[in-house]
């Protein structure tokens, strides 16, 4: 599958090291399932929000600055209370088994060497009990969807938090799947080998055709069990004291709504232009947000960040931290652990040297000033 944009950059091959996660997309493409690849790559409908999400970063320019003193530079952060050495952390993604046989267990290693929380997927093949006891485990946050029993939920959160889980993220933003034609036409279908662990002995969103219009989705009952405002609220009391995100915010109306039900912190994101097409490019969504916001919680950003440059892009713009989806999954599919450790330091050195090139110290030196225009 061609990606959206292919950077001049990218030049991996057997012979090349990889050197940038385009050199890692393009070792991942020469790998996989075909079928596989367009899980992984593609994005919603026509895949324009896919798009839309580089589009954004490509066309910001960065103000360079000169002269200005970057000794005891680093990009140390405290994000919602949890010291960090950096800003990356591993976006929630189902099945890597699918691309690696070591799976979720091989990221959670590349993340515990290179100290980035690993965003564990409810639909994980592994469970977390396994990934917390592993010799060096890595810094567990836990991604939960809301389930048609509100007492699922409640049991998937107290499982990711007895187990060591810093953090729940609840991805709000796809209640329902995309309309996924890429994935439809590469003859996409998840090996039974494949399980969502966390998942079994929950009951499934049941579909209960009800008679009606004959409507594909509002008649089929599946959306009777998504989820509302009213259950965010009764998450937040039933976990008072649980680190809580919400993920797959892009208006500023519902970023108040949600820092009213209690959230800790917010993930602008559009599933990586997954769910629903023509939505807009994270970092175009980000700034409105920042200023509803206006510091009350800790923002991150996730969708296209491939770049150092897009970090800082994303800082600026208001976010504290990204998330990174895709890369990783390439990264894990080249070379397993070592892979994605490579390619999250390949993130974070890239990131230094865009600080350094737009004079910033620090994290805390990153703000409106280092964008161009
Ligand atoms: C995802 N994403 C996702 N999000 C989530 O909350 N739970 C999940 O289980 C998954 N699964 C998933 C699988 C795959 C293959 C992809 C590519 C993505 C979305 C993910 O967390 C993140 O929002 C995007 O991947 C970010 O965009 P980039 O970095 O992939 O461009």
């Amino acid at each position: 599958m061609t990606p959206p944009c292919t950077p001049a950059s990218s030049a991996a091959g057997a012979d090349r090291p990889p050197l940038n996660a385009s050199d890692y997309a393009a070792l991942a493409r020469a790998r996989l399932d075909p079928a596989v690849l367009t899980w992984l790559d593609s994005g919603g409908a026509d895949g324009l929000t896919l798009q839309a999400n580089r589009r954004a970063f490509d066309a910001q320019r960065l103000s360079g600055r000169v002269l200005r003193p970057l000794q005891g530079a680093h990009t140390g952060l405290t994000l919602a209370g949890l010291p960090l050495a950096h800003p990356v952390l591993i976006a929630p993604m189902a099945w890597h088994g699918l691309v690696h046989p070591e799976a979720e267990v091989a990221t959670a290693r590349a993340a515990a060497a290179t100290g980035t929380p690993l965003v564990l997927s409810c639909q994980s093949g592994t469970a977390i009990e396994t990934l917390a006891a592993l010799p060096r485990p890595a810094h567990l946050w836990f991604q939960l969807y809301a389930q048609r029993e509100r007492a699922h939920t409640l049991a998937l959160a107290r499982r990711a938090l007895d187990s060591g889980a810093r953090a729940l993220v609840l991805t709000v933003d796809a209640p329902v799947n995309g309309v996924r034609n890429v994935e439809q036409h590469g003859g996409f279908r998840r090996p039974r080998s494949i399980r969502s662990v966390h998942l079994e002995g929950l009951s499934p969103p049941v579909a209960r055709p009800v008679a009606g219009s004959g409507s594909p989705l509002f008649d089929s009952g599946l959306l009777d069990g998504a989820p509302t405002w009213e259950d965010l609220a009764w998450l937040r009391a039933a976990l008072p004291e649980a680190p809580l995100w919400l993920k797959g915010i892009l208006h500023p109306g519902d970023a108040l709504l949600a820092l009213d039900c209690g959230v800790d912190g917010l993930i602008i994101s559009n599933h990586g232009g997954r769910c629903l097409d023509t939505l807009p490019a994270t970092l175009d969504a980000l700034p409105a947000v920042t200023r509803a916001v206006a510091g009350r919680a800790p923002l991150m950003l996730d969708g296209g960040i491939r770049r150092g440059t897009d970090i800082l892009k994303a800082l600026a713009a208001g976010a504290q931290a990204v998330l990174v989806g895709r890369p990783i999954l390439h990264a894990l599919a080249a070379g397993g652990a070592p892979a994605v450790a490579h390619l999250i330091q390949i993130l974070r050195g890239e990131l230094e040297v865009a600080m350094a090139l737009t004079g910033c110290r620090t994290l805390a030196d990153v703000d409106a000033g280092v964008l161009y225009g």
